[in-house]
């Protein structure tokens, strides 16, 4: 070993303890969870459609204001809590935005203090909410994505409450969320070791959401996270004991400490043994918004290996109006991994939300926006569609759980919850095959056209043999 390298060596050893030591600081009873954590998921099911058994997006986000007693923190990609942008607006079923919308304006108005930040290019929408907030004493701040990064969006839907309470999920700040989107979240309430760690993401966005922000070098130590992949912190809710943390996109908005998002991702889908369940809205491996539009395999490789290693693969895709043809290509590439050895097995389907005539006219709505994956160790809820730009250029969060020990309570844990979620969709009536979503890539094989038309031919012939007699 040459001197030099011994030197660098040592000194990395400096700055890998300095860094674990950094990660203890502060007072521990600030991070700890307690006993009192609660984890559990919520879930928007779109007008007309079987309700959800779990609590809904609504439902939560309602608990979350009525806790708060200090601060509400909202980080999300546009806010259309009021519906401004329906035919014949507003639509009857839009009432829970504003119901929220007015929850938190009345917070505001009893001293709690609000601060949002959001996607700076909202010129598509009016904007209504944000006004009103502000008119009521919430800070606002915008972050410029394509100042900062040349690229991407604040895509992020997360609150945290007084520090203590958290929700992060799909639901955007938009009255669909709470109705006509089909949607799923995670709410953790009285976890401040979670809520902590979520807020400093959100500090994040804070100190970007400025027109002369940049991003630094090194972020300073107070946005560290002590939680990460390899150092999760445990909490336990209903008796059952949890390794958990918080991830982030894209690299650039994680300090020292963070797990990016596409690392969780990675984390959850290596550690399965049997099965990987995916739910989200678009699976495309490419980058798509970032010119020019280049193939991106980390997740689509990921998938195909563990596949390889006989880890079972379901993948729902969500399928609607505006969904591009091109996902044909990718998913049935995917898809066709099946044919090539007999433990190797990726199913996929794309789920179809349904709509009658008036609801088939609510803009951005009757789709299944949930971005999850669940496998039989654990489970990350994300924020994410999965394709490269989310990753690379987009802000985004995710939420990984991997329960362990169960001391009591015989109620399902979050990956049981996020799970029994997967194997409901999946075997709905909603959830369609390629072969039925696409037929016309599927033409009915000549023979079978053939032979049904000897059929047909054969029972016109009983007719005629009938209708003589
Ligand atoms: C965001 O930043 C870009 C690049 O600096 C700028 O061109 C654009 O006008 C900014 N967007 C807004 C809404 O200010
Ligand atoms: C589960 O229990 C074992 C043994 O009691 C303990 O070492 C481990 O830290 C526990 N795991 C969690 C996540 O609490
Ligand atoms: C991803 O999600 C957003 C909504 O969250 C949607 O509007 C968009 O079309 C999706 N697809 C891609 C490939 O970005």
């Amino acid at each position: 070993m040459t001197l030099k390298y011994r030197t660098v060596l040592f000194f990395m050893l400096i700055l890998h303890c300095s860094c674990v030591l950094g990660r203890r600081q502060g007072d521990p009873d600030e991070w700890a969870c307690g006993n009192e954590c609660s984890l559990s998921i919520a879930e928007t099911i779109p007008d007309g459609m079987t309700p959800s058994t779990f609590s809904t997006t609504f439902q939560s986000w309602s608990d979350l204001i009525t806790l708060a007693t200090e601060t509400i923190e909202i980080a999300s990609y546009y806010w259309t809590l009021r519906d401004y942008d329906t035919p014949n607006h507003p639509h009857p079923t839009s009432n829970q935005g504003d119901e929220i919308l007015d929850g938190l304006l009345a917070a505001a108005r009893n001293g709690i203090q609000i601060r949002i930040v959001k996607h700076i290019d909202t010129d598509s929408f009016p904007n209504v909410d944000i006004g009103e907030l502000q008119a009521v004493g919430a800070d606002v701040r915008d972050v410029n994505f394509t100042r900062l990064l040349n690229a991407g969006i604040l895509h992020t839907k997360m609150w945290v409450v007084d520090r203590k309470h958290v929700y992060l999920g799909s639901s955007n700040l938009d009255w669909r969320a709470l109705t006509q989107v089909k949607e799923l979240g995670l709410v953790a309430k009285n976890c401040p070791c979670i809520a902590r760690d979520m807020a400093k993401t959100f500090d994040v966005y804070w100190e970007l959401g400025t027109e002369v922000a940049q991003i630094p070098e090194e972020w300073p130590v107070e946005y560290e996270s002590p939680f990460n992949e390899d150092v999760p912190v445990s909490v336990t809710s209903d008796g059952i004991s949890y390794s958990a943390f918080v991830s982030s996109a894209p690299p650039e908005l994680c300090p020292n400490g963070r797990t990016t998002d596409l690392d969780a991702i990675f984390h959850v889908m290596d550690d399965a043994k049997k099965f990987i369940h995916i739910a989200v809205m678009d699976y495309f491996p490419l980058i798509m918004f970032d010119p020019p539009l280049r193939y991106w395999g980390d997740l689509d490789n990921t998938l195909r290996n563990a596949a390889l290693r006989g880890v079972s693969v379901k993948l729902l895709m969500a399928k609607w109006s505006n969904t591009r043809s091109s996902a044909h290509a990718f998913l049935s590439s995917l898809r066709s991994m099946t044919e090539a050895y007999d433990n190797v097995d990726i199913q996929v389907k794309m789920y179809v939300v349904p709509a009658d005539e008036d609801q088939a006219l609510i803009p951005f709505s009757r789709v299944n926006h949930n971005k999850y994956v669940v496998t039989d160790v654990s489970t990350h809820i994300g924020t994410s569609n999965w394709s490269g730009d989310y990753f690379i250029a987009s802000g985004g969060v995710g939420f990984v759980a991997k329960p362990a020990n169960r001391t009591g309570g015989e109620g399902a844990d979050l990956r049981m919850q996020v799970a029994s979620v997967f194997e409901r969709d999946w075997n709905s009536e909603y959830s369609l095959t390629l072969e039925e979503v696409f037929p016309d890539e599927y033409p009915t094989p000549l023979k079978c056209t053939a032979s049904s038309n000897a059929i047909s031919s054969a029972i016109s012939f009983m007719f005629l043999v009938h209708a003589m007699y």
